[in-house]
């Protein structure tokens, strides 16, 4: 059996995508937010998963909030780590110290626009397919090794909550898939590079066709 921790900061439908994946080998040891509000926290206490909040407004700094964050965590001794819509920047103690057991989900694909306001970002720039990446947290900020991506396209009459819908819709598909491969040991870390032991060369990317966007 392995444990894994959720961290989220909000609405927390990734974190509900994972648990109702309801991955064989997995337990859901903890779901913790650094938002007291975040809604997450009602769907995980409703299933039966411990909760707790780290208020970041409660610390002067940065390294004290990653370090009571941390504390919670290793209370739980996670193998894994599941950054889910968790909307802070990690000091560089705190990634380094969950090194390879530290996944996130970016909705874009990465290297493709970091940082905020993605689906905003990729209407202003005109391209034509978008999506979301999980990938392992390194110190620099959207960069680690990529695990599994999804493209959608962008449709010509989107607007940024319809190209983020979609988005959504696949990033609860792909966060699962990733969490699945990790538990079952079959993700293996080769400089920025993962292989993914075992899947199809193309298991990785899920590409979403545009019919099936536009229904
Ligand atoms: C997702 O789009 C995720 O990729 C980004 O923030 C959003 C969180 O959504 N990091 P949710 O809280 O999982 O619903």
């Amino acid at each position: 059996m392995k444990t894994i921790v959720i961290v989220i900061s909000g609405r927390g439908s990734n974190m509900e995508a994972i648990v109702r994946a309801a991955i064989p080998g997995v337990r859901i040891a903890a779901v913790v937010s650094n938002r007291p509000q975040a809604k997450g926290l009602a769907f995980a206490a409703e299933h039966g998963i411990a909760t707790a909040v780290v208020d970041h407004t409660a610390y002067a700094d940065r390294e004290t909030f990653d370090a009571a964050l941390a504390e919670v965590i290793d209370s739980h001794s996670p193998d894994l780590v599941v950054l889910a819509g968790f909307m802070r920047v990690l000091s560089e103690g705190f990634v380094r110290r969950y090194e390879g057991r530290l996944l996130n989900i970016h909705p874009s694909l990465l290297p493709s626009f970091p940082g905020l306001h993605t689906h905003r970002r990729a209407l202003e720039a005109g391209v034509r397919i978008h999506g979301a990446t999980v990938h392992f947290v390194t110190p620099a900020l959207d960069c680690g090794p990529v695990v599994i991506q999804a493209a959608v396209p962008v449709l010509d009459d989107d607007d940024e909550e319809r190209l983020a819908a979609r988005v959504l819709a696949a990033e609860h598909r792909i966060y699962p898939q990733a969490v699945r491969w990790f538990v079952e040991g079959r993700i293996r870390v080769v400089g920025n590079r993962v292989e993914v032991l075992g899947a199809a060369q193309a298991a990785a990317a899920l590409i979403v066709p545009a019919l099936e966007s536009a229904s």
